[in-house]
Protein backbone atom coordinates (compact mmCIF):
# COMPACT_ATOMS: atom_id res chain seq x y z
CA UNK A 1 0.00 0.00 0.00
CA UNK A 2 1.17 3.75 -0.30
CA UNK A 3 1.16 5.55 2.63
CA UNK A 4 1.59 9.17 3.64
CA UNK A 5 2.53 10.35 6.70
CA UNK A 6 1.78 14.70 7.34
CA UNK A 7 4.52 14.98 10.50
CA UNK A 8 7.69 13.73 11.33
CA UNK A 9 7.30 13.94 15.02
CA UNK A 10 7.29 11.58 17.52
CA UNK A 11 4.44 9.72 16.60
CA UNK A 12 4.60 10.47 12.79
CA UNK A 13 8.08 9.16 12.14
CA UNK A 14 7.47 6.11 14.50
CA UNK A 15 4.36 4.65 12.92
CA UNK A 16 5.83 5.92 9.80
CA UNK A 17 8.60 3.87 9.45
CA UNK A 18 6.98 0.59 11.28
CA UNK A 19 4.63 0.83 8.27
CA UNK A 20 7.55 0.92 5.91
CA UNK A 21 8.59 -1.93 7.87
CA UNK A 22 5.39 -4.00 7.30
CA UNK A 23 6.34 -3.68 3.76
CA UNK A 24 3.94 -0.55 2.72
CA UNK A 25 5.59 2.55 0.96
CA UNK A 26 5.69 5.15 2.85
CA UNK A 27 6.32 8.85 2.57
CA UNK A 28 6.77 11.17 5.49
CA UNK A 29 6.21 14.82 4.74
CA UNK A 30 7.08 17.71 6.95
CA UNK A 31 6.99 21.27 6.58
CA UNK A 32 10.36 21.80 8.27
CA UNK A 33 13.00 21.99 5.60
CA UNK A 34 15.75 21.25 8.16
CA UNK A 35 14.12 18.35 9.77
CA UNK A 36 13.63 16.61 6.20
CA UNK A 37 16.88 17.18 5.19
CA UNK A 38 18.48 15.72 8.65
CA UNK A 39 16.36 12.65 8.17
CA UNK A 40 17.78 12.30 4.33
CA UNK A 41 20.95 12.80 5.93
CA UNK A 42 19.96 9.80 7.73
CA UNK A 43 19.80 11.43 11.00
CA UNK A 44 17.19 10.95 13.69
CA UNK A 45 15.96 14.35 15.41
CA UNK A 46 14.30 12.43 18.43
CA UNK A 47 16.25 9.39 20.61
CA UNK A 48 13.82 6.47 20.51
CA UNK A 49 15.56 2.95 20.76
CA UNK A 50 16.11 1.09 17.96
CA UNK A 51 14.84 4.02 15.85
CA UNK A 52 17.65 4.40 14.05
CA UNK A 53 18.84 1.07 12.75
CA UNK A 54 14.91 0.66 11.31
CA UNK A 55 14.29 3.67 9.22
CA UNK A 56 17.82 3.35 7.52
CA UNK A 57 16.89 -0.20 6.81
CA UNK A 58 14.00 0.82 5.37
CA UNK A 59 15.21 3.47 3.67
CA UNK A 60 17.50 1.67 2.15
CA UNK A 61 15.38 -1.24 0.64
CA UNK A 62 13.71 2.01 -0.48
CA UNK A 63 9.78 1.62 1.54
CA UNK A 64 10.67 5.07 2.99
CA UNK A 65 11.52 8.76 2.33
CA UNK A 66 10.71 11.99 3.82
CA UNK A 67 9.71 15.10 1.28
CA UNK A 68 8.42 18.48 2.03
CA UNK A 69 6.37 17.97 -1.29
CA UNK A 70 2.30 17.31 0.24
CA UNK A 71 1.04 17.32 -3.09
CA UNK A 72 3.84 14.68 -4.52
CA UNK A 73 3.58 12.47 -1.26
CA UNK A 74 -0.53 12.74 -1.42
CA UNK A 75 -1.00 11.96 -5.04
CA UNK A 76 -1.53 7.98 -4.95
CA UNK A 77 -1.43 7.48 -1.36
CA UNK A 78 -4.54 5.15 -0.35
CA UNK A 79 -3.91 6.13 3.18
CA UNK A 80 -2.88 9.61 4.40
CA UNK A 81 -2.28 10.09 8.30
CA UNK A 82 -2.51 12.88 9.80
CA UNK A 83 1.00 12.67 12.53
CA UNK A 84 0.78 16.73 13.45
CA UNK A 85 1.29 17.76 16.83
CA UNK A 86 -1.77 19.08 18.95
CA UNK A 87 -0.34 20.72 21.40
CA UNK A 88 -2.18 22.62 24.57
CA UNK A 89 -3.47 25.90 23.01
CA UNK A 90 -1.11 28.92 24.10
CA UNK A 91 -4.78 30.62 25.23
CA UNK A 92 -3.66 28.46 28.65
CA UNK A 93 -7.39 27.17 28.58
CA UNK A 94 -6.34 23.01 28.36
CA UNK A 95 -8.19 22.87 24.90
CA UNK A 96 -6.50 21.38 22.10
CA UNK A 97 -4.49 23.41 19.53
CA UNK A 98 -6.34 21.93 16.20
CA UNK A 99 -4.14 24.68 13.72
CA UNK A 100 -1.96 21.79 12.61
CA UNK A 101 -4.72 19.45 12.08
CA UNK A 102 -6.67 21.69 9.98
CA UNK A 103 -4.10 23.43 7.91
CA UNK A 104 -3.14 20.37 7.08
CA UNK A 105 -5.89 18.90 6.03
CA UNK A 106 -6.87 22.12 3.92
CA UNK A 107 -3.03 21.58 2.30
CA UNK A 108 -3.78 18.05 1.11
CA UNK A 109 -7.63 18.31 -0.54
CA UNK A 110 -6.51 19.63 -3.50
CA UNK A 111 -3.49 17.00 -4.18
CA UNK A 112 -5.94 14.01 -3.54
CA UNK A 113 -6.73 11.17 -6.28
CA UNK A 114 -8.57 8.24 -6.12
CA UNK A 115 -9.86 6.92 -3.16
CA UNK A 116 -7.89 8.16 0.00
CA UNK A 117 -8.54 7.30 3.76
CA UNK A 118 -7.71 10.20 5.81
CA UNK A 119 -6.83 9.19 9.07
CA UNK A 120 -6.35 11.41 12.46
CA UNK A 121 -3.50 9.65 14.17
CA UNK A 122 -3.05 12.67 16.12
CA UNK A 123 -4.50 12.95 19.67
CA UNK A 124 -7.84 15.23 18.75
CA UNK A 125 -11.12 15.92 20.54
CA UNK A 126 -14.04 13.88 19.51
CA UNK A 127 -15.45 16.05 16.18
CA UNK A 128 -12.10 16.46 14.55
CA UNK A 129 -12.89 13.65 12.42
CA UNK A 130 -15.91 15.26 10.77
CA UNK A 131 -14.58 18.53 10.45
CA UNK A 132 -11.64 17.41 8.62
CA UNK A 133 -14.07 16.16 6.49
CA UNK A 134 -16.19 19.02 6.40
CA UNK A 135 -12.55 21.04 5.51
CA UNK A 136 -11.59 18.93 2.74
CA UNK A 137 -15.35 18.61 1.64
CA UNK A 138 -14.73 22.51 0.72
CA UNK A 139 -11.63 22.77 -0.58
CA UNK A 140 -11.65 19.78 -3.20
CA UNK A 141 -15.68 19.47 -3.58
CA UNK A 142 -15.27 16.04 -6.38
CA UNK A 143 -12.29 14.51 -3.55
CA UNK A 144 -13.45 10.68 -2.82
CA UNK A 145 -12.29 10.24 0.65
CA UNK A 146 -13.23 9.17 3.84
CA UNK A 147 -11.83 10.15 7.31
CA UNK A 148 -11.24 7.64 10.23
CA UNK A 149 -9.30 7.58 13.15
CA UNK A 150 -6.41 5.69 14.55
CA UNK A 151 -4.88 6.42 18.11
CA UNK A 152 -1.65 5.96 19.55
CA UNK A 153 -0.78 4.14 22.63
CA UNK A 154 2.86 4.32 22.24
CA UNK A 155 4.88 4.75 24.89
CA UNK A 156 8.19 6.86 24.37
CA UNK A 157 11.31 4.50 25.04
CA UNK A 158 9.69 1.20 23.76
CA UNK A 159 7.51 2.87 20.81
CA UNK A 160 8.66 0.34 18.00
CA UNK A 161 7.73 -2.60 19.99
CA UNK A 162 4.12 -1.50 21.39
CA UNK A 163 3.85 -0.56 17.64
CA UNK A 164 4.83 -4.12 16.55
CA UNK A 165 3.12 -5.79 19.49
CA UNK A 166 0.20 -3.98 20.56
CA UNK A 167 -2.67 -4.56 22.77
CA UNK A 168 -5.15 -3.48 19.95
CA UNK A 169 -5.30 -1.43 17.11
CA UNK A 170 -8.59 0.66 17.35
CA UNK A 171 -9.66 1.77 14.12
CA UNK A 172 -12.63 4.59 13.72
CA UNK A 173 -14.56 3.94 10.21
CA UNK A 174 -17.62 5.45 8.84
CA UNK A 175 -17.30 3.13 6.01
CA UNK A 176 -16.68 -0.66 4.65
CA UNK A 177 -14.34 0.99 2.45
CA UNK A 178 -12.40 2.43 4.73
CA UNK A 179 -12.38 -0.25 7.44
CA UNK A 180 -10.91 -2.78 4.73
CA UNK A 181 -8.10 0.13 3.58
CA UNK A 182 -6.89 0.44 7.25
CA UNK A 183 -7.47 -3.62 8.22
CA UNK A 184 -5.50 -3.81 5.03
CA UNK A 185 -2.75 -1.30 6.67
CA UNK A 186 -2.50 -3.46 9.79
CA UNK A 187 -2.86 -6.99 8.07
CA UNK A 188 0.33 -7.78 9.62
CA UNK A 189 -0.73 -7.21 13.10
CA UNK A 190 -3.47 -9.17 12.33
CA UNK A 191 -1.93 -12.61 11.13
CA UNK A 192 -0.05 -12.11 14.57
CA UNK A 193 -3.66 -11.83 16.39
CA UNK A 194 -3.12 -8.51 17.46
CA UNK A 195 -6.61 -7.43 18.29
CA UNK A 196 -8.39 -5.09 16.16
CA UNK A 197 -11.26 -3.25 17.66
CA UNK A 198 -13.30 -1.19 14.85
CA UNK A 199 -15.63 1.42 16.36
CA UNK A 200 -17.01 4.78 15.36
CA UNK A 201 -15.03 7.75 14.29
CA UNK A 202 -16.36 9.92 17.78
CA UNK A 203 -15.65 6.49 20.07
CA UNK A 204 -12.26 5.94 18.98
CA UNK A 205 -11.25 9.83 18.93
CA UNK A 206 -12.58 9.05 22.75
CA UNK A 207 -11.31 6.21 23.33
CA UNK A 208 -7.72 7.65 23.43
CA UNK A 209 -8.62 10.26 26.14
CA UNK A 210 -10.01 7.74 27.93
CA UNK A 211 -7.28 5.32 28.07
CA UNK A 212 -4.56 8.22 29.30
CA UNK A 213 -6.64 9.73 31.54
CA UNK A 214 -7.40 6.24 33.19
CA UNK A 215 -3.98 5.61 33.21
CA UNK A 216 -3.01 9.27 34.69
CA UNK A 217 -5.66 8.13 37.42
CA UNK A 218 -3.89 5.00 38.52
CA UNK A 219 -0.85 6.49 38.90
CA UNK A 220 -2.06 9.26 40.94
CA UNK A 221 -4.25 7.02 43.12
CA UNK A 222 -0.97 5.00 44.32
CA UNK A 223 1.02 8.24 44.57
CA UNK A 224 -1.86 8.80 46.85
CA UNK A 225 -1.44 5.92 48.51
CA UNK A 226 2.19 6.21 48.83
CA UNK A 227 1.51 9.71 50.85
CA UNK A 228 -0.83 7.71 53.04
CA UNK A 229 1.51 4.69 53.37
CA UNK A 230 3.76 7.63 55.05
CA UNK A 231 1.33 8.81 57.19
CA UNK A 232 0.85 5.32 58.60
CA UNK A 233 3.80 3.45 58.42
CA UNK A 234 2.89 0.97 56.15
CA UNK A 235 4.88 0.29 52.60
CA UNK A 236 3.71 1.14 49.42
CA UNK A 237 5.81 -1.51 47.61
CA UNK A 238 4.16 -4.33 49.04
CA UNK A 239 0.61 -2.47 49.12
CA UNK A 240 0.85 -2.00 45.42
CA UNK A 241 1.40 -5.51 45.10
CA UNK A 242 -0.84 -6.53 47.44
CA UNK A 243 -3.43 -5.13 45.21
CA UNK A 244 -1.87 -5.36 41.72
CA UNK A 245 -2.28 -9.19 42.30
CA UNK A 246 -6.11 -8.68 42.35
CA UNK A 247 -6.59 -8.99 38.18
CA UNK A 248 -9.54 -6.31 38.36
CA UNK A 249 -7.01 -4.06 39.18
CA UNK A 250 -3.57 -5.19 37.52
CA UNK A 251 -0.18 -4.68 38.27
CA UNK A 252 1.03 -2.17 36.04
CA UNK A 253 1.26 1.17 36.70
CA UNK A 254 0.86 1.58 39.92
CA UNK A 255 4.67 2.33 40.78
CA UNK A 256 4.80 5.68 43.01
CA UNK A 257 7.01 8.15 42.36
CA UNK A 258 7.27 12.23 41.38
CA UNK A 259 4.57 12.52 39.05
CA UNK A 260 3.24 11.78 35.89
CA UNK A 261 4.68 13.72 33.30
CA UNK A 262 5.74 13.79 29.46
CA UNK A 263 3.97 14.43 25.65
CA UNK A 264 0.15 12.78 26.70
CA UNK A 265 -1.01 12.46 29.81
CA UNK A 266 -0.89 16.37 31.23
CA UNK A 267 -1.75 17.46 27.72
CA UNK A 268 -4.88 14.99 27.47
CA UNK A 269 -6.17 14.98 30.94
CA UNK A 270 -6.69 18.98 30.64
CA UNK A 271 -7.95 18.44 26.98
CA UNK A 272 -10.83 15.62 28.36
CA UNK A 273 -11.70 18.15 31.20
CA UNK A 274 -12.80 20.88 28.65
CA UNK A 275 -14.07 18.50 26.24
CA UNK A 276 -16.72 16.90 28.70
CA UNK A 277 -17.22 20.89 29.92
CA UNK A 278 -18.08 21.67 26.60
CA UNK A 279 -20.75 19.15 27.03
CA UNK A 280 -22.02 19.90 29.93
CA UNK A 281 -20.59 17.46 31.62
CA UNK A 282 -17.53 16.46 34.22
CA UNK A 283 -14.67 14.06 35.05
CA UNK A 284 -14.04 14.66 38.09
CA UNK A 285 -11.89 11.66 39.06
CA UNK A 286 -9.60 13.05 35.90
CA UNK A 287 -9.67 16.72 37.82
CA UNK A 288 -8.68 15.39 41.15
CA UNK A 289 -5.69 13.46 39.52
CA UNK A 290 -4.44 16.28 37.73
CA UNK A 291 -4.63 18.13 41.32
CA UNK A 292 -3.04 14.83 42.72
CA UNK A 293 -0.38 15.47 40.23
CA UNK A 294 0.24 18.88 40.83
CA UNK A 295 0.73 18.59 44.61
CA UNK A 296 2.99 15.42 44.12
CA UNK A 297 5.93 17.45 42.58
CA UNK A 298 5.31 19.96 45.45
CA UNK A 299 5.45 16.90 47.93
CA UNK A 300 8.63 15.79 46.91
CA UNK A 301 10.31 19.22 46.84
CA UNK A 302 9.36 19.22 50.58
CA UNK A 303 10.34 15.45 51.16
CA UNK A 304 14.15 17.01 49.62
CA UNK A 305 13.99 19.96 52.05
CA UNK A 306 13.28 17.50 54.94
CA UNK A 307 15.60 15.10 54.48
CA UNK A 308 18.30 18.63 54.40
CA UNK A 309 16.95 19.32 57.71
CA UNK A 310 14.60 21.98 56.81
CA UNK A 311 16.58 24.03 54.33
CA UNK A 312 18.12 23.52 51.01
CA UNK A 313 19.98 27.08 51.21
CA UNK A 314 23.49 26.78 50.11
CA UNK A 315 23.18 23.14 49.98
CA UNK A 316 24.37 21.07 47.06
CA UNK A 317 21.87 18.58 45.28
CA UNK A 318 23.51 15.81 43.17
CA UNK A 319 20.26 14.73 40.58
CA UNK A 320 20.37 11.60 38.71
CA UNK A 321 18.09 11.87 35.55
CA UNK A 322 16.03 14.50 34.24
CA UNK A 323 13.89 13.53 31.45
CA UNK A 324 9.89 12.33 32.29
CA UNK A 325 10.78 8.65 32.01
CA UNK A 326 13.95 6.75 30.85
CA UNK A 327 14.95 5.75 27.41
CA UNK A 328 13.59 9.30 26.19
CA UNK A 329 15.44 12.35 25.67
CA UNK A 330 11.79 14.07 26.43
CA UNK A 331 11.80 16.65 28.81
CA UNK A 332 8.11 18.01 28.19
CA UNK A 333 6.22 18.25 31.54
CA UNK A 334 9.04 16.12 33.37
CA UNK A 335 8.73 16.20 36.93
CA UNK A 336 12.30 17.70 36.72
CA UNK A 337 11.06 20.93 35.43
CA UNK A 338 8.37 21.69 38.73
CA UNK A 339 11.13 20.71 41.24
CA UNK A 340 14.35 22.07 40.21
CA UNK A 341 13.91 25.64 40.05
CA UNK A 342 11.84 25.27 43.45
CA UNK A 343 15.25 24.21 45.13
CA UNK A 344 17.06 26.44 42.98
CA UNK A 345 14.81 29.47 44.00
CA UNK A 346 15.58 28.30 47.55
CA UNK A 347 19.58 28.80 47.46
CA UNK A 348 20.45 25.25 46.21
CA UNK A 349 23.28 24.42 44.10
CA UNK A 350 22.30 21.60 42.00
CA UNK A 351 24.37 19.37 39.85
CA UNK A 352 22.98 16.91 37.49
CA UNK A 353 23.04 14.13 35.08
CA UNK A 354 20.86 12.84 32.55
CA UNK A 355 22.04 9.62 30.15
CA UNK A 356 19.98 11.00 26.80
CA UNK A 357 18.66 14.62 28.02
CA UNK A 358 20.93 17.14 29.25
CA UNK A 359 20.71 19.06 25.57
CA UNK A 360 16.88 18.95 25.82
CA UNK A 361 16.80 19.63 29.69
CA UNK A 362 18.47 22.97 29.32
CA UNK A 363 15.63 24.46 27.38
CA UNK A 364 13.31 23.48 30.50
CA UNK A 365 15.27 24.35 33.20
CA UNK A 366 16.56 27.42 34.52
CA UNK A 367 20.54 28.68 33.83
CA UNK A 368 22.63 27.81 36.95
CA UNK A 369 22.22 23.98 36.89
CA UNK A 370 25.53 23.05 36.46
CA UNK A 371 25.39 19.66 34.16
CA UNK A 372 28.30 16.99 34.83
CA UNK A 373 29.50 13.30 32.69
CA UNK A 374 28.18 11.03 35.04
CA UNK A 375 26.62 10.17 38.84
CA UNK A 376 29.86 10.36 40.46
CA UNK A 377 30.68 13.34 39.04
CA UNK A 378 27.38 14.89 40.50
CA UNK A 379 28.11 13.51 43.73
CA UNK A 380 31.14 14.68 44.91
CA UNK A 381 31.34 16.70 47.52
CA UNK A 382 27.18 17.20 46.99
CA UNK A 383 25.08 17.13 50.63
CA UNK A 384 22.52 14.77 49.17
CA UNK A 385 22.25 12.63 46.09
CA UNK A 386 18.45 12.65 44.64
CA UNK A 387 17.09 9.62 42.02
CA UNK A 388 14.74 11.54 39.94
CA UNK A 389 14.22 9.45 37.06
CA UNK A 390 14.74 5.35 36.71
CA UNK A 391 17.52 4.59 33.94
CA UNK A 392 18.86 1.39 33.65
CA UNK A 393 22.06 3.21 34.72
CA UNK A 394 21.34 4.27 37.79
CA UNK A 395 20.29 1.15 39.01
CA UNK A 396 23.43 -0.45 40.01
CA UNK A 397 25.30 2.49 41.11
CA UNK A 398 28.44 2.05 43.42
CA UNK A 399 26.41 2.31 46.36
CA UNK A 400 29.67 2.45 48.55
CA UNK A 401 31.67 5.18 45.93
CA UNK A 402 28.33 7.24 45.70
CA UNK A 403 28.67 6.97 49.99
CA UNK A 404 32.41 7.87 50.11
CA UNK A 405 31.64 10.78 47.61
CA UNK A 406 28.72 12.51 49.42
CA UNK A 407 29.68 14.98 51.97
CA UNK A 408 26.68 13.64 54.18
CA UNK A 409 25.00 10.04 53.04
CA UNK A 410 21.31 11.37 52.40
CA UNK A 411 19.93 9.10 49.39
CA UNK A 412 16.20 10.65 48.46
CA UNK A 413 14.98 7.71 45.76
CA UNK A 414 11.90 9.33 44.39
CA UNK A 415 11.67 6.33 42.18
CA UNK A 416 12.02 3.67 44.67
CA UNK A 417 14.90 1.87 42.96
CA UNK A 418 16.51 0.97 46.03
CA UNK A 419 16.32 -1.96 49.09
CA UNK A 420 15.55 0.49 52.24
CA UNK A 421 17.30 -1.73 54.33
CA UNK A 422 19.99 -2.35 51.99
CA UNK A 423 20.68 1.54 51.63
CA UNK A 424 20.54 1.86 55.67
CA UNK A 425 23.03 -1.11 56.04
CA UNK A 426 25.22 1.28 53.79
CA UNK A 427 25.24 3.83 55.76
CA UNK A 428 22.89 6.05 53.98
CA UNK A 429 20.07 8.00 55.43
CA UNK A 430 17.45 6.94 52.60
CA UNK A 431 14.29 8.59 51.90
CA UNK A 432 12.02 6.75 49.47
CA UNK A 433 8.26 7.33 48.44
CA UNK A 434 5.74 5.67 50.47
CA UNK A 435 7.96 3.51 52.44
C1 LIG B 1 1.78 7.36 27.58
C2 LIG B 1 0.89 6.14 27.39
O1 LIG B 1 1.41 5.03 28.14
C3 LIG B 1 0.76 5.78 25.93
O2 LIG B 1 -0.12 4.69 25.76
C4 LIG B 1 0.24 7.01 25.18
O3 LIG B 1 0.09 6.78 23.82
C5 LIG B 1 1.16 8.20 25.42
O4 LIG B 1 1.27 8.43 26.83
P1 LIG B 1 4.39 7.87 27.68
O5 LIG B 1 4.01 9.28 27.95
O6 LIG B 1 5.46 7.59 26.68
O7 LIG B 1 3.11 7.03 27.19
O8 LIG B 1 4.88 7.25 29.05
P2 LIG B 1 4.42 6.21 30.14
O9 LIG B 1 5.38 5.10 30.17
O10 LIG B 1 3.00 5.86 30.03
O11 LIG B 1 4.67 7.08 31.47
C6 LIG B 1 4.03 8.34 31.66
C7 LIG B 1 4.43 8.95 32.97
O12 LIG B 1 3.89 8.23 34.06
C8 LIG B 1 5.93 9.00 33.22
O13 LIG B 1 6.24 10.24 33.81
C9 LIG B 1 6.17 7.87 34.20
O14 LIG B 1 7.30 8.07 34.99
C10 LIG B 1 4.89 7.91 35.00
N1 LIG B 1 4.54 6.62 35.62
C11 LIG B 1 4.21 5.55 34.85
C12 LIG B 1 4.53 6.53 37.01
O15 LIG B 1 4.82 7.49 37.73
N2 LIG B 1 4.14 5.33 37.57
C13 LIG B 1 3.80 4.26 36.83
O16 LIG B 1 3.47 3.22 37.42
C14 LIG B 1 3.84 4.36 35.43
Amino acid sequence: MNITMIGTGYVGLVTGTCFAEFGHHVTCVDKLTDKIEQLNAGHIPIYEPGLDALVAKNREEGRLQFTTDVAGAVAGADAVFLAVGTPTSRRGDGYADLTYIYEASKELAAHLQGYTVIVDKSTVPVGTARQVARIIKEENSTADFDVASNPEFLREGAAISDFMRPDRVVIGVESDRAEQVLREVYKPLYLQESPILSTTVETAELIKYAANAFLAVKISYINEMAAVCEAVGADITALAKGIGMDGRIGSKFLHPGPGYGGSCFPKDTLALMRIVQEYGESVRIVEAAVEVNSAQKARMVKKIRDALGGSEAGKTIAVLGLTFKPETDDMRESPAVSILPALLEKGATIRAHDPKGMEEAKKYLPDGIQYVENAYEACEGADMVVLMTEWNQYRALDLDRIASLLSKPIFVDLRNVYDPQTMKEKGFTYVGVGR
